[in-house]
């Protein structure tokens, strides 16, 4: 059984089907059309909901994507829509505000945009534009054009009045706290079923009893098996209730983060230490998908185009790996096998990512090449982790994602590159060493020749920018 709040209405579901996304409970269980499915895939925002959970004594409000959520998330939440936000038969402040500034035409796109709005204007305090494009850029409109949908955002901000959500807040943590998950739940019919486990420990024996379960965090990657593929997943365990999985703890020689984190709530510490990492981050699909998606899932998946492994590599980054009550410690590298064939063992699962915070004379850069700057997936990732003292190369980690069937260290290139003085002609060399780690292949993302011409760039660009470190030559690159 699952409890959640629909607003300030409390649903209780016992029998759900764990496959039914949020957007399809929306729609298809309660008849609550107004949430559209464009893409099923995360891509277009159309379905954007926003769920309150509690933070303290107050209600954190995130925008999320309804069709790439299952319904078994929602536990102990509140989920808001767009059929929420009119009050006393006035339309909320978003919503007059992209009417007053003509930011719809066709409609389609539009409950989506003004939920990314409403998490917007709950998030912020007046007007700022990067923060807006961040919270937008996981929203399509293919008729009406961005500008009247940034100006009706500037509206919402600026003149942003206390809402019926500000006036029930204490109602609504009351009622949330009445609903705090204090045991694992079960949500499921007769032939399918999610758990929802509260302690590692309670994960670690259930994943046991369960081997053949599916492990769901952000389900980003999970639910697509389901919108895209039209499979069924008999089993589920849900990881989003266990708070230890949830935590960053950033102590002298590390940062700790526990593999069920939001990519939203990795970025502070993660930003901080490597600002590279925080720049590739902000460029990591969308902010619905951060919000959603975890660091755990982006590694367990072992896409070979996953954003942060590239970065984790080569930051010499270790994973914690749990077995009922034993865990082992592994480099991230040793991680991935092969296409989609990982190190994990049956029931395990990966607890934590330990990533060592930065030395003295340690440089790190990172950079995605995809089509779009936002909302899209790279053709090439790079990572290098140098350390440099006296202009000697004295230790380089350097990888690459979307150059083979997984993330990978550029060992030929590494080996150009250590014990010597970081030179032009030294980086030609290790350019022509990078052409012996890979064989990339051609799909429709770039081709095998553009794939290692960017990769050897990427190290040009990497090299030029620790010579002239006055000069502004990060500017993202993208095809
Ligand atoms: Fe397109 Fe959900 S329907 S992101
Ligand atoms: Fe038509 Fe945005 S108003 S897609």
């Amino acid at each position: 059984m699952i409890q959640f709040l629909l607003n300030r209405e409390l649903r209780t579901e016992y029998a759900l089907d764990p496959n039914v996304t949020v957007l399809n409970y929306l729609r298809e269980h309660l008849g609550k059309s107004a949430s559209k499915e464009g893409c099923a895939s995360g891509d277009c925002g159309a379905c954007t909901v926003v769920v309150g959970e509690l933070v303290g004594e107050r209600v954190r409000y995130r925008s999320l994507n309804s069709c790439l959520t299952f319904v078994s998330a929602l536990h102990g939440k509140q989920l808001i829509t767009v059929e929420d936000l009119k009050h006393q038969g006035q339309l909320h402040s978003v919503q007059q505000a992209m009417v007053d500034c003509h930011g719809s035409q066709c409609g389609f796109c539009t409950p989506g945009f003004v939920m990314s709005l409403f998490a917007l204007q709950k998030n912020q305090t007046g007007f700022n534009k990067a923060d807006t494009l961040e919270a937008l850029a996981g929203n399509l409109c293919r008729c009406t054009g961005y500008r009247p949908i940034i100006d009706a955002a500037e509206q919402a901000c600026c003149q942003q009045q206390p809402d019926q959500f500000d006036a029930f807040e204490a109602q609504t943590v009351a009622q949330l706290q009445a609903i705090i998950p204090r045991a694992t739940a079960e949500l499921g019919n007769a032939d399918k079923r999610c758990l929802l486990p509260l302690t590692v420990a309670d994960l670690a024996d259930i994943y046991a009893a369960n081997p053949d379960a599916r492990l769901l965090a952000g389900g980003t990657d999970l639910a697509l098996e389901v919108t895209q593929f039209h499979r069924e997943l008999p089993v589920m365990i849900y990881v989003g209730h266990i708070e230890a999985m949830k935590r960053v703890e950033v102590t002298e020689s590390s940062i700790e983060i526990g593999a069920a984190t939001a990519l939203s709530d990795c970025y502070q510490a993660l930003a901080q230490n490597y600002p590279d990492f925080g720049e590739l981050l902000q460029r990591f699909a969308s902010l619905q998908i951060r919000n959603q998606g975890t660091l755990g899932g982006n590694i367990g998946n072992a896409s070979p185009i996953g954003d942060t492994p590239p970065l984790l590599i080569a930051l010499g980054a270790q994973i914690i790996l749990r077995k009922g009550s034993t865990t082992r410690t592994l480099p991230i590298e040793e991680y991935f096998l092969d296409y989609k064939v990982t190190a994990r063992q049956e029931a395990e699962f990966i607890e934590k990512v330990i990533v060592p915070r930065p030395r003295a004379n340690q440089t790190f850069r990172a950079y995605k090449v995809s089509k779009r700057l936002d909302d899209d997936i790279s053709a090439v990732c790079a990572a290098f982790n140098l350390l440099i003292e006296d202009g000697v190369v004295q230790s380089a980690r350097v990888a690459f994602g979307g150059m083979a069937g997984i993330p990978k260290r550029a060992a030929a290139c590494e080996a150009a590159l250590h014990g010597s003085a970081l030179t032009a002609e030294l980086v030609e060399h290790a350019c022509t060493a990078l052409a012996e780690d890979f064989t990339p292949l051609s799909d429709f993302r770039a081709s095998k020749e553009y794939r290692l011409f960017i990769a050897q760039n990427l190290l040009r660009k990497c090299f030029l920018e620790l010579q002239t470190p006055d000069i502004e030559t990060r500017v993202t690159a993208y095809v």
